[in-house]
C-alpha cells in the first residue's frame, strides 16, 4: 500500500478544491484589469496612498497629470506617498521622504541628492510603474498588468448631460467580496428581502426574464422592463396619473467590477443613473465608488442630496448582508451554488469572471 490511499474503484471521488475555482479579490488574474482606485475630487496636490489587490500604490498630480507608482521607494523601500510633489524644478517630481530620491511621471528616478547633482544613478532606480493608468467618469483607474478589459462605457454617453444633475455617495470602505458586491448589484430577486424598507416596499418577488447581450468577452447589457407602483409621483397623488406605471432598467456591466444601473420612468418621465465601481483593496476589503445621476430633480441640490442619502441608505442595507458572508470569493464553478431561471444575469456574471481568469 501506498502512502496515498486510492479511491475505491466506481465510488465518486473527493472533489478536487484546487479545481473548483472562485475569484477571490486578490486573484493574480485580476492585475490585466482596470480598477478604480481614487475619485479624482480626493487628489490634491499631495501623494495619495491607494491600495489594489493587496498591493500598495501612490496617486500624484505631476506637471497636471495623474501619475501612480508603487507605494515604495526603490531606495529602503520607504512608502513614496509619505513623501511630497516637488513643483520647484522644469518638471514636477515626487520626492521620497527618507532620503529625498526623486520620480518623474514613468517613474525614472531623476535626482539621488546624496551623491550630488552630477552622479550617475544607479539602473534600478526606478520607482515601479503600473501598465496603464487612466481618468475616466470622474476616478482614477490603474490596471497593475496590461489590461485584457476595457474601461466602463459612460452610461450618460447618450444623452444630454447638461440635464442631469450628479453626485457622490461618500466612498464606502468595508469587508466584503469584489465579485459578491457586483453579483449583488446585479441581482434583481434581492430587493423585496434586503430592501424591504427602501426599493423593495411593494416589489413582486417575480422576477421577469431579462434580455441579456453580451457585448465583447468582458462585458453585458441587461434590459427589462415592468409595471410598479409608483407612489413618489406627484401626479399619482393628485388623481391625474395611474398609481401603476412603466419602468424601464438598463444594467451594464463591465469586468470584472464595474456596474452601472439606469432606470427610465415611462409615465412620470426621468432617469434615474447610478454608478457602482468597486476597488479590490485586498482579500478582505473593498472599496466602492457609487454615485447617483438625476434629471428629474429641476437640478435642485437638496432633492439631489436626498437621493444620495436614499442611495446610501439601499448600499447600507446591501452591505450589512455582504459584510457578513462568511467565504469572500465568489464561485465560479456553476455546480457550487443553485442556480434558477431567476438567476439568468447572476450565472452570465460568472461565466464572464471565468472566462476573464481563465478559469
Ligand atoms: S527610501 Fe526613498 S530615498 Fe531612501
Ligand atoms: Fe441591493
Amino acid at each position: 500500500m501506498t502512502a496515498v490511499e486510492a479511491a475505491p474503484v466506481g465510488a465518486p471521488s473527493a472533489p478536487d478544491r484546487r479545481r473548483v475555482p472562485a475569484l477571490g479579490n486578490t486573484d493574480p488574474a485580476l492585475r490585466a484589469a482596470w480598477h478604480p482606485v481614487l475619485r479624482l475630487a480626493d487628489l490634491g496636490d499631495e501623494p495619495v496612498a491607494v491600495r489594489l489587490l493587496g498591493e500598495a500604490w501612490v496617486v500624484a498630480r505631476l506637471d497636471g497629470e495623474v501619475v501612480v507608482l508603487a507605494d515604495r521607494c526603490p531606495h529602503r523601500l520607504a512608502p513614496l506617498s509619505a513623501g511630497s510633489v516637488d513643483r520647484t524644478g522644469e518638471t514636477d517630481v515626487l520626492r521620497c521622504g527618507y532620503h529625498g530620491w526623486c520620480f518623474d511621471g514613468g517613474g525614472t528616478c531623476t535626482t539621488i541628492p546624496a551623491l550630488g547633482p552630477d552622479a550617475r544613478l544607479p539602473p534600478r532606480s526606478a520607482a515601479t510603474t503600473p501598465a496603464a493608468v487612466a481618468t475616466h467618469l470622474g476616478l482614477v483607474w490603474v490596471a497593475p498588468d496590461a489590461p485584457r478589459t476595457p474601461l466602463p462605457p459612460d452610461p450618460l454617453a447618450d444623452d444630454d448631460r447638461a440635464a442631469f444633475l450628479a453626485g457622490d455617495l461618500p466612498t464606502i470602505t468595508c469587508r466584503a467580496g469584489a465579485g459578491l458586491l457586483v453579483d449583488n448589484f446585479l441581482d434583481m430577486a434581492h430587493f423585496p428581502y434586503v430592501h424591504a424598507a427602501t426599493i423593495g416596499t411593494d416589489e413582486d418577488p417575480v422576477v421577469d426574464p431579462p434580455v441579456v447581450e453580451r457585448e465583447g468577452d468582458a462585458a453585458m447589457v441587461v434590459r427589462s422592463s415592468h409595471r410598479f407602483p409608483n407612489r413618489e409621483d406627484p401626479e399619482v397623488v393628485a388623481g391625474r396619473r395611474p398609481l401603476l406605471q412603466t419602468r424601464h432598467v438598463t444594467y451594464r456591466y463591465t469586468a470584472p467590477f464595474a456596474c452601472s444601473l439606469r432606470i427610465d420612468y415611462e409615465e412620470a418621465g426621468g432617469s434615474n443613473v447610478i454608478t457602482f465601481f468597486v476597488q479590490p483593496v485586498d482579500d478582505e476589503t473593498c472599496t466602492i465608488h457609487t454615485s447617483v445621476a438625476r434629471d428629474d430633480i429641476d437640478h435642485d441640490p437638496g432633492r439631489l442630496a436626498a437621493a444620495v442619502a436614499f442611495e446610501e441608505g439601499v448600499v447600507a442595507e446591501d452591505l450589512a448582508l455582504q459584510s457578513a458572508f462568511v467565504e469572500l470569493a465568489l464561485p465560479l464553478d456553476l455546480t457550487a451554488e443553485v442556480h434558477t431561471r431567476a438567476d439568468r444575469v447572476t450565472v452570465e456574471l460568472r461565466r464572464i469572471l471565468a472566462d476573464l481568469v481563465g478559469a
